[in-house]
């Protein structure tokens, strides 16, 4: 982690407080192996750790992954079904190693589509960390940034036609308050990895002003050395915000 701490040292521009990660790459990095696309997912799940406990170092507050996208239910029922195994053993699994970390965990995504026994889980370990301070990690789990605008949109609708909220009273703020993200700050830095250079509907609201980085390492390949690399480099990005500077 010395690495990690010099970059920071080094970023003129300071650290990004809220980083997004689209990890991308699981079916390829299996393929080039001949392995089925599930050896590629469990090799995904076990690099999160090392990321997530990368944070503190760089003075990255909070993390959001991307685990499984509302489109994502149109793969095989033996990926998904695979998939979702695969959310809950890692959840049961790291449940011991955020407390011992201090990590708090909260998901975003519609989690109605999702099994009882893992929103059972999803709960027991948002409620277990929820005094744990030194990193935030965010899992977007059956989320998609269109989906998450409507469910917003709906309950606002509701509060509108209950008389909870006057329609001129609408703005930026209003709705950003009905978003899953409501309590967390917008992402500063949003990378994928695997070489795609799109954001598949992840994060469409919140990430109006973040800086992109798309970079060709297979997520199961990512380490905390290329994501300090990666961060680092976010320092000496110059963000304008649609100001002159
Ligand atoms: C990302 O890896 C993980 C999920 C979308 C669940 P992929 O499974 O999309 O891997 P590629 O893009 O097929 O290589
Ligand atoms: C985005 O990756 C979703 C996740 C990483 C969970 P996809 O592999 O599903 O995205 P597309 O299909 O290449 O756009
Ligand atoms: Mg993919």
């Amino acid at each position: 982690m010395d690495q990690a701490k010099d970059i920071k040292t080094s970023v003129p521009g300071g650290s990004p407080r809220h980083v997004a990660i689209i990890m991308d790459g699981n079916g390829r990095w299996a393929q080039m192996r001949g392995k089925p696309r599930l050896i590629g997912h469990q090799a995904g799940a076990r690099r999160v750790r090392a990321i997530v406990e990368a944070c503190p170092t760089l003075g990255v507050e909070y993390l959001t992954i991307f685990a499984f996208s509302t489109e994502n239910w149109k793969r095989t029922q033996t990926e998904v079904a695979g998939l979702m195994g695969l959310f809950r053993r890692y959840i049961s699994k790291e449940m011991q190693n955020f407390m011992r970390e201090g990590v708090r965990v909260r998901f975003i995504g519609d989690r109605l589509r999702l099994d009882e026994k893992l929103r059972e889980l999803m709960d027991d370990v948002e409620k277990m960390t929820d005094q744990n301070t030194r990193v935030n990690l965010t899992i977007a789990l059956n989320y998609g940034g269109r989906d998450e605008v409507a469910r917003a949109t709906k309950r606002l609708a509701q509060d509108v036609s209950a008389g909870r909220i006057d329609p001129e009273t609408v703005d930026e703020t209003t709705l950003a308050g009905f978003l899953d993200t409501c309590v967390l700050p917008d992402p500063d830095l949003v990378i994928r990895t695997s070489g795609e250079a799109r954001i598949s509907n992840f994060l469409l609201w919140q990430s109006a002003y973040s800086e992109y980085e798309f970079i060709d390492t297979l997520w199961p390949d990512f380490t905390p050395e290329i994501f300090a690399d990666v961060v680092g480099r976010y320092g000496v990005r110059e963000r304008r915000y649609g100001a002159v500077s």
